[in-house]
């Protein structure tokens, strides 16, 4: 681990099953580096996520695909068909979260004429997020934008509906909120809750690492997150500090839904972001939530140390070093904490914290966690370690700077992608 590897933003990449161990295909269909380029991102972030064949079990008629029906049924049943014009085509029907986003109607129709489009405030693999503003109300948005022809070249098409259909199911304090998505020919847009306080990746890499404290209040408000999502057998599948933002109370909002699915036991897709990728996804073999209590193992050293545990810059030695497993702890680490992430950070999956018979249980009532008081956490009454500089409603100084090289949005035309994104 160099000073400045720790300083890159990670990249998520797809690979078909079982390429990731042959050196020539590690990255595949799409490399790192056009990802990168696509997002046009300043030269020196190296920013997303890990993988997928979209239809990883699809793709592999041998194996069983347990979660398709489930999904498609929703599918079906949650879709409005639309023109293909710019209006917003489904709008999730709960209302707004009322502790944490502002109102914008449910049921109701905009267009890009409501909306004005501001600066952009992060890209990653697949996406590029702007600030957007309704005019109507004057209250601040972020917009993801996915283009659909991209969507479909990366094989992204089912993790994008995977997205949306999981998304409009969420409603809680530690997970973005949306609001609802539009779609025209060209793009695929999600409206979600502005969150002003820009990524941990931004604060952890300024500060180098964080304090006990510091780690611990993000850790826990994480675990909560993962709770909530593992209950309703979702798995998230990305989870790294750049997928963390910090809201204007300084608590933590997971964001990038793009790997998520509904799993109630298995699944085999190979995604993810290299450095976080439990063994047994490197390995091929099906797995389950398992994979991000090992990725809160990994956010958690890194988090402490200020750089992950395993790290190469050829994937290959770093999929070899993940499955070691011999994390070395920097001298400073807290000892309970090195207890815990070594608890998690193991390759047998009938010892990993987070997967045995107590499930999130052995984790909540680890040593390292004996001082926190779980219900006033998930009750944000606990103060935040640090609130990020907010000068107001829309600013966006807790940012990164994107050059705005994108296309118009709101574009009426053909679209051969049409049928792909129906009820989007
Ligand atoms: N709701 C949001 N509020 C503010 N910024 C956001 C929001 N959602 C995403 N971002 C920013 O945009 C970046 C890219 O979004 P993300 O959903 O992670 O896309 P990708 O799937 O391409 O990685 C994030 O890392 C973050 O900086
Ligand atoms: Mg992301």
């Amino acid at each position: 681990m160099t000073e400045k590897m720790s300083f890159i933003k990670k990249l998520t990449i797809s690979a078909k099953e079982g390429t990731l161990f042959k050196k020539s295909n590690t990255v595949s269909p799409v490399s790192a580096s056009k990802a990168v380029s696509h997002t046009g991102s300043q030269s020196n972030l190296n920013k997303a996520s890990l993988p997928s064949a979209s239809n990883g079990a699809a793709t592999s008629p041998s194996k069983p695909s347990p979660n398709t029906q489930t999904l498609s049924a929703t599918k079906q049943t949650e879709s409005i068909s639309q023109d293909g014009s710019m209006i917003i085509a489904s709008v999730t029907t709960r209302g707004v979260n009322p502790a944490n986003a502002p109102p914008f109607k449910p049921k109701q129709k905009y267009n890009f004429a409501d909306l004005s489009i501001d600066r952009t405030l992060g890209t990653g693999s697949f996406g590029r997020v702007h600030l957007v503003r309704l005019k109507t109300t004057g209250k601040y948005y972020a917009m993801k934008v996915l283009k659909k022809n991209e969507v479909v070249k990366m094989k992204q098409v089912e993790h994008t509906i995977n997205e949306k259909n999981i998304l409009e199911k969420l409603d809680y304090p530690f997970l973005v909120f949306m609001l609802g998505t539009i779609q025209d020919s060209h793009n695929l847009y999600f409206i979600l809750e502005y969150v002003q306080g820009g990524e941990v990746f931004s604060f952890l890499r300024r500060s180098g690492r964080f304090q006990n404290s510091v780690a611990k209040f993000y850790a826990v408000e994480v675990i909560l997150a993962f709770e909530y999502l593992h209950i309703r057998d979702i798995i998230y599948r990305d989870l790294k500090p750049e997928n963390l933002l910090i809201d204007s109370k300084g608590h933590v909002k997971i964001t990038d839904f793009g790997f998520a699915k509904h799993v109630p036991d298995i699944t085999w897709t190979l995604c993810g972001t290299p450095d976080y990728l439990a063994p047994e996804i490197i390995q091929s073999k099906g797995y389950g939530k398992a994979v991000d209590w090992w990725a809160f193992g990994i956010l958690l050293y890194e988090m402490l140390a200020g750089h992950p545990p395993f790290y190469d810059d050829d994937h290959f030695k770093l999929y070899e070093k993940i499955l070691a497993c011999k994390p070395k702890f920097p001298s400073h680490f807290d000892p309970n904490a090195k207890d815990l992430v070594k608890r998690i950070l193991t390759t047998d999956l009938t010892k990993r914290y987070g997967n045995l018979k107590a499930g999130v249980v052995d984790i909540k009532t680890h040593k390292w966690f004996a001082d926190v008081e779980w219900q006033k956490m998930e009750d944000c009454q606990v103060p935040a370690p640090y609130l990020p500089p907010c000068k107001g409603e829309g600013d966006t100084s807790n940012f990164d700077q994107y050059q705005e090289d994108h296309e118009p949005y709101g574009v009426v035309g053909p679209d051969p992608h049409k049928d792909k994104f129906i009820g989007f």
